[in-house]
Order: C-alpha cells, then structure tokens, then sequence
C-alpha cells in the first residue's frame, strides 16, 4: 500500500475514532494514537526525510492536510463532548428557586448587655476605663479591705453564699475591684468596674441569686462631693433623659464617709408621683459616698494627699426602671418572646 493510501486510511480511521469518542478522555486517547508522540500521523511525518526527493513533496503535503484535518475534527468534538459535561451538571446541581428560602433569625445583645454597654459608653465618655474582677472572690477583698467589720450583717451566712474553701465567697458586690485596681495602680484612678454579683437571696420579681452591678471610682488629687453630684448627674441624664434631676439622700456604707444613696426624679411621672414611683416622684438608682480613708490607707494611697468617690448601681433595676420590667426573673429565663423586645 503507497504512503498516500495509508494516509487516505489513517484519515478515515481517525475521523470515525474521533467522532465516535463519547468522553473526553476518550477523545484524549484517540488524538494521542494519531497525533501523540508516537501516533500514526506523526509516524509518518518523522519518516519523511527517510523518501526520495521525488515522493517528499506530496506524501509530506499529504501528511499535513491529514494532520491539520485531524485537529480540526478533534478541537470540535472536544467543544460537543465539554458542552455535554457542562450540561449534564447544571442538570444535576439544578436550583430550585421558587423554594421558600430558610430565615436565619438574626440574634442581638441581651438586655442586661446592652443598659451595661450604655453606661459604660457615659463612663468612658468621661474618661473612665473599664476594670474588671474575679466573681469568686475572697473575704479580704470582699469585706475587709472595703472597712467592713467581721460581725457587719452583709458576711453572715444567711446573706452571703460561701464556697467551701474557708475565706473564699462569691462576690456579693463589685466593690472588690475598687480595691484590687487601687492596689495595682498608683492615682489617678478612674475607673467603672461592671460584673455579676451574687447574694443568697430567694428569687421573687425584685430578687435574684445573681445579677449584675456597675462599680465606679475616682481617686485624684482634690476630689469633692461636688464632683461625685455632677458626674452622677451626667451619667443620670444620659441614661434616663436630659429632664432627669438627682436627689442624695443620707445613707450608711462601710466603705465611703459620707455615703449617700441616690435618687433619679422618676421617669415616668416626671416627679409628679405615680404608681412606679410608689407616688413620692423619686427612683433609688445606686448607692455612692465619699471612699472612705480607711480604705485608702488600705491600699497604700495616702488620704491627705487624695481622695475620691464611689459609687455602686444594679444593672437589672435601671433596666426595669427604663423600660418598666416589673420582675427580675424575666431577664434570666431566656423567652425570646420577652427578650426580642428591646
Ligand atoms: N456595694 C454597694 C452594694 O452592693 C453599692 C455601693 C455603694 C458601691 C456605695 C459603692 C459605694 O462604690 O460607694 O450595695
């Protein structure tokens, strides 16, 4: 058989080969045998050198158009069987799009995380840092470094709950890290410390094992009770609304002299008297007073040199007060229905 009858074959081979190819590595294998390093065609191209100069001319002539002809074909049933594939996976990963889509509900801070952000937000427009402190705590921190004798009602067991490591408790207050941040940093100190407290108490709607408080504490060179009535002022404003006035009234703490506890005009008759404010106009907010020397001395701060104020605020009562919440329980039960509200 002449050189140029075995291409007319190859040609013809190939063209059913190729066409016939069903797959893409099918169609891989067919170029490869014609094409390939040692395919049929490429066979004959490399023994051209081995012809006559007579038969060259149109054998290697011949052999082009065959080579050239076999891409061709090749390069279009590659795109057929590449469209195949395509479409046979948008088949099977097809969408259906009319199908309702799933919600995935959009979760958002607690309440009690939010009024703590709020007044932290105040505190820290005022120049305060945020401290933070142990939950489980030790009587020293407690009680003692805050002036609060061995038989002060608040240490019986009755009101604190103990571990079962002696002088170890779990804080009824965030008054400790008033200490501990005295005790680490010389003045000036301005901090708020907020956290959970924990008292034995039995849950009713005014009270809860555990809740939450926001200490804070400012040390520094000429610090007066007028400043401790204007930063209270600020922050009840704020918190409560510009109308707000702040009343102090004469009150016992161990750890500041003189103490005071802290009235807002109330919020929802303006001062007027009404039900939430059990008729008097006014709403206890926290409890504050004047740090008292012996805590200084405490801590290593000299009282003639500094001084400072206090003040301690239960996070679950402005709460209630701002949004008129009548039971602390509510807060801890996690009903989506009660906490989606705010
Ligand atoms: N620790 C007090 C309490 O839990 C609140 C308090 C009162 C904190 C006066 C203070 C303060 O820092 O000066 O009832």
């Amino acid at each position: 058989m002449s050189v140029l009858n075995e291409l007319e074959k190859i040609k013809e081979e190939g063209q059913n080969e190729i066409s016939d190819a069903s797959s893409l590595e099918g169609l891989e294998s067919a170029r490869v045998s014609f094409l390939g390093k040692k395919g049929k065609v490429t066979t004959i191209l490399k023994s051209l050198g081995d012809l006559s100069s007579e038969e060259r001319p149109a054998i290697g002539k011949k052999a082009n158009e065959v080579r050239q002809f076999m891409e061709n074909i090749i390069n279009k049933r590659k795109k057929e069987l590449e469209n195949e594939v395509l479409k046979r996976k948008l088949e099977e990963e097809v969408i259906d799009i009319t199908l309702p889509g799933k919600r995935s509900p959009a979760g958002k801070r607690h309440l009690i995380t939010q009024i703590i952000d709020e007044i932290t937000d105040v505190f820290i427009g005022l120049g305060y840092k945020v401290a933070e402190g142990p939950e489980v705590e030790t009587e020293y921190y407690n009680f003692d470094a805050l002036n609060t004798p061995v038989d002060h009602p608040a240490r019986s067991l009755m009101d604190t709950l103990y571990t079962q490591k002696d002088g170890v408790l779990l804080r009824t207050h965030t008054s400790p890290v008033q200490v501990r941040v005295m005790k680490e940093t010389l003045p000036p100190v301005y901090i708020i410390a907020p956290g959970k407290a924990y008292r034995k108490d039995v849950p009713d709607p005014s009270h809860s094992p555990m809740f939450h408080q926001v200490e804070g504490l400012a040390v520094d060179k000429n610090i007066t009770f007028g400043d401790l009535k204007g930063t209270l002022e600020a922050f009840a404003k704020q918190i409560f609304g510009a109308d707000r006035e702040v009343r102090l009234r004469p009150h016992f703490f161990p750890f500041t002299e003189p103490s005071v506890e802290v009235d807002v005009s109330c919020i929802m008759c303006n001062g007027k008297g009404c039900r939430v404010c059990g008729g008097v106009g006014w709403l206890e907010i926290l409890g504050a007073g004047m740090v008292d020397p012996n805590v200084l001395n405490e801590v290593g701060y000299d009282p003639e040199e500094v001084s400072g104020f206090a003040f301690g605020m239960g996070v679950e009562r402005i709460a209630m007060l701002k949004y008129g919440v009548n039971d602390i329980r509510l807060f801890y039960e996690n009903d989506l229905r009660f906490l989606e509200q705010f």
